[in-house]
Parts: structure tokens; C-alpha cells; sequence
């Protein structure tokens, strides 16, 4: 079987040495030799270590996409828009694909996976989702009978380290971030992470085939973690609870039927519950199905062996299905609506500066009283001689409520900064 590989950076390097170091097992196991017959690269002079033969590089993408004898295109670019290009014309040219591209997948999805059905080959992405965890082939294949209702992972492990060093380390967010630089889990801009948007492409990847419907990365619901301070690791101390950076799509109904919601934010989480054990740049996702029951999944989000792993895999699943002539059906079928995120009734903490003075905690409290808000608790600590953090623990109220809320509570000239609004996970 013929592979053209699209990119030899972290993971395609790691790949190259997973199929050398593995070369006689894997032909035993394929019944045939993955022979990779060209590399595209943007610069083919950059040495590329012992596995990868500089005669098989090539700067024309083309040349890959073209060559008859390719039956497999491996797509490992990252966010450039040859991938796109590539991954059609190599559909349309008969190859099947493998690919990590999360940001890609995030929004066209369905056009893809439609193509790929149409020309009778496959488009397999596991290593998009949560790095080495089998998650993807779980939900396409080995679950494909469950009617999952609920979905909730910690997918980026970036914001998981920063997490559990305010957590346990007592760090305030820019030293965990710093940390996170110093030991690689963090990109030179790692704006994607903290503001939960990579989170939010693989979660679209993940509930378009968990529900069986389209969902782009524009759906979700996204709040990151910048905003939430080392007394906010406290509150949760306090209370025998984390808090994690938790993606959720779960499926709940209205009058007119059945509803998916969509959320990445940071959220509270009993130490009680599996979640909570998830510590540093590991990530999980936790499954909910009718007759299954509850389903944890936990490893490796990233890295370039874990993620070529599962890359390996898809290659293949793509090769055997080429030689049996028949490929996976496209996953995305129209079975429902996105929505109902702001009107979940859940419960809410809400973390804040204000001046400390006398009167300070009425004034803000009537606000949301005003608003029909409940609060269950308020804790507050002592910042400075003149200022206060305080949490709010809400009972159970929706988000759009909520929004209203803190839309007035921000414009009192008492606050001094709105750190950040943290779900409840029941
Ligand atoms: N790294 C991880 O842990 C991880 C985990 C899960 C998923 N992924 C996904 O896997 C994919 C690859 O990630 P990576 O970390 O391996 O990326 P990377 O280290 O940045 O490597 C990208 C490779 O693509 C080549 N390339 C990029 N644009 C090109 C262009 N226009 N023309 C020719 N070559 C081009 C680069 O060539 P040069 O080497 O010449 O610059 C490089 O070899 C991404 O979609 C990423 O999101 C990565």
C-alpha cells in the first residue's frame, strides 16, 4: 500500500519512526508492506532525523495527489489552506485520507465526509480528537447502537495543565501558563487553548457524530479559562472541588423535539467525580449511553507518538477497505437542532472584585435579586486593604438569566474586574 504523506512535522516525524521501528509487525498484521512514497514538506532541506529518506520529499503537493500508484493521503499540515485543497483533490482523485486537522474538520465536516462517500473512499480523522484516545472510532464504530445522551471531556490539555498547577501548586493563571511554555504543553500563542477554542473544534467534531448532526465549530458556546484566578482554586478547595475546562454536548428536548446543547467553559467538579483525577496535560471524555451506561475514556491528548498512533490505525482501517472495496458511510444525518444551551436550568458560580467597603455585598446581591437569581452561598476573601473577591454559588437558574445578570452587575461602579462565570457539572 502506497502513502503520501502531507507534512513531516511532530507527528509525521513521529509516524515515519512508528512504521520503520514497527515495519515487520505491521506487515504481518496489514498483510501487506505501508510503504510511504512521497513526503510533502515546506522546506526540504531542514534534516528530518534517521527515518525519513530526503530523496522522498517533495515541495509539490501535486505530486502527491496525482501520483496513480498513492492510494492513501495522509494529511498532517496543520491549519494551512492546502489542506483543504489537498484532502478534495486527493478524494477526488480516488485516494482515501487520513487526517488530524481539527481546525479543518471543525467546520467542514459534513462537505468531507459527504465527498468521501461520494467517491466510494474514506476520510478517517481519529487523531483530531483527544490525540492517542480512540475516542472517534469508539463513537463511529463500537457504539454506533447507543443513543449517547451526554458527552463531557477535558480535550485540551494545555488548559488541563494550567488547571491542575492552580490547583495543586496554589499558581496564579500567567505563572501556570508559564509553566506550561517552560514544559512544552503550550504553544509560543497559546490564545487558542486558554480562550477554549481548539477545545470547542474537537468538541464540533465530536457531537456532529455522537448526535448525528451537523455542528460547527460557530455553534459552541466558548468561554476560556483567563479569567479565573488563584481564588477561584480555592473556592473549589474549599468545597471539595476542581475546576476543569469541561466540553459538553448533551442532548435534551423542547415542545418541538429533540435538542443538542453545545458548551466549552470552565465548570466545577466534585472531587468525587472521574473527571476531577484528570490531572495535568492528560485528557477524558466521559460518555453517557441509553443501555451502556457511563463510559470514561483518559490518555494522551497529544504528542507526536500517541497522536501518530492513532493516525497508524486509521492508515490501516483506510488500507483494508481498499482492499476489501468498500468504505464507512458518511456519519452526518440531519436527526435534530442545536440549541437550548441558555435555557438548561443548572446551577452557577460567579467570581468578582469589588470595592470592600460597607454596603458593597447588598448592592450586588439586589442585582441579583432583581433578576430572580437564588444564591445559594457567598464566600469572600480579602484581596488587599481596599478590594474583595467574592463567589456567588447560584441555585439552579438558566444561562440566559444569568447573562442578563451579570450584564448589570459588571456595570456597577463597585466592581472593580467580572473574573469569570463557572458552571456547576451535575
Ligand atoms: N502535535 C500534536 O501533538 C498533535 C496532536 C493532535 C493533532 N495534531 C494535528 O496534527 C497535524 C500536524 O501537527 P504537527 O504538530 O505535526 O505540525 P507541525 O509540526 O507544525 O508540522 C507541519 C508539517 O507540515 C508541513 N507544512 C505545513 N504547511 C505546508 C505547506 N503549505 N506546504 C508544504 N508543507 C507544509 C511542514 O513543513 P516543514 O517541516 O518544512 O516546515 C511540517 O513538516 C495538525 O493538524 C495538528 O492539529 C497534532
Amino acid at each position: 500500500m502506497r502513502i503520501g504523506l502531507l507534512g513531516c512535522g511532530t507527528v509525521g516525524s513521529a509516524l515515519m519512526a512508528l512504521l520503520a521501528s514497527e515495519r515487520d509487525w505491521l506487515h504481518e498484521r496489514v498483510g501487506e508492506e505501508l510503504e510511504v512514497a512521497r513526503i510533502l514538506v515546506r522546506d526540504p532541506a531542514r534534516d528530518r532525523g534517521p527515518y525519513v529518506d530526503r530523496a522522498l520529499l517533495t515541495t509539490s503537493a501535486e505530486a502527491i495527489w496525482s501520483d496513480p500508484e498513492i492510494e492513501v493521503v495522509v494529511e498532517l499540515l496543520g491549519p494551512d489552506p492546502l489542506a483543504r485543497r489537498a484532502i478534495v483533490a486527493a478524494l477526488e482523485a480516488g485516494k482515501s485520507v487520513v487526517t488530524a486537522n481539527k481546525e479543518l474538520l471543525s467546520t467542514d465536516f459534513q462537505v468531507l465526509s459527504t465527498l468521501a462517500a461520494s467517491v466510494g473512499r474514506d476520510i478517517f480523522f481519529e487523531a483530531a480528537v483527544a490525540g492517542g484516545i480512540p475516542l472517534v472510532r469508539a463513537l463511529r464504530v463500537s457504539l454506533l447502537g447507543e443513543r449517547i445522551s451526554r458527552v463531557v471531556g477535558i480535550i485540551n490539555g494545555t488548559t488541563n495543565f494550567i488547571l491542575t498547577r492552580m490547583q495543586d501548586h496554589g499558581e496564579g493563571f500567567l505563572d501556570a501558563l508559564s509553566e506550561a511554555r517552560r514544559l512544552g504543553y503550550a504553544e509560543a500563542d497559546p490564545s487558542g487553548d486558554i480562550s477554549g477554542r481548539d477545545a470547542a473544534s474537537k468538541l464540533a467534531i465530536i457531537a456532529s457524530i455522537a448526535f448525528g448532526l451537523e455542528v460547527s465549530v460557530d455553534d459552541v458556546r466558548v468561554e476560556g479559562i483567563e479569567g479565573l484566578t488563584e481564588a477561584d482554586a480555592r473556592f473549589a478547595e474549599r468545597n471539595g472541588q476542581v475546576i476543569k475546562l469541561l466540553a459538553t454536548a448533551e442532548r435534551t428536548a423542547d415542545e418541538q423535539g429533540p435538542l443538542v446543547h453545545v458548551e466549552v467553559a470552565p465548570a466545577l467538579v466534585d472531587r468525587s467525580h472521574p473527571l476531577a483525577h484528570v490531572g495535568g496535560p492528560d485528557n477524558a471524555v466521559y460518555l453517557q449511553g441509553g443501555a451502556v451506561g457511563q463510559l470514561l475514556f483518559q490518555g494522551p491528548g497529544a504528542g507526536g507518538m500517541p497522536t501518530a498512533s492513532a493516525v497508524l490505525a486509521d492508515v490501516i482501517d483506510a488500507s483494508r477497505n481498499l482492499r476489501a472495496g468498500v468504505c464507512a458511510r458518511a456519519l452526518v444525518a440531519d436527526r435534530g437542532r442545536l440549541g437550548g444551551s441558555d435555557r438548561k436550568r443548572r446551577r452557577f458560580a460567579i467570581s468578582l472584585d469589588v470595592e470592600d467597603r460597607p454596603g458593597v455585598l447588598a448592592t450586588v446581591s439586589q442585582v441579583f435579586g432583581r433578576h430572580g437569581v437564588s444564591i445559594a452561598r457567598m464566600e469572600q476573601e480579602e484581596m488587599s486593604e481596599d478590594s474583595a473577591h467574592l463567589v456567588f454559588l447560584t441555585h439552579d437558574t438558566t444561562l440566559a438569566t444569568i447573562d442578563a445578570t451579570l450584564g448589570d452587575v459588571g456595570e456597577l461602579p463597585v466592581v472593580r474586574a467580572l473574573h469569570a462565570l463557572i458552571r456547576v457539572l451535575a
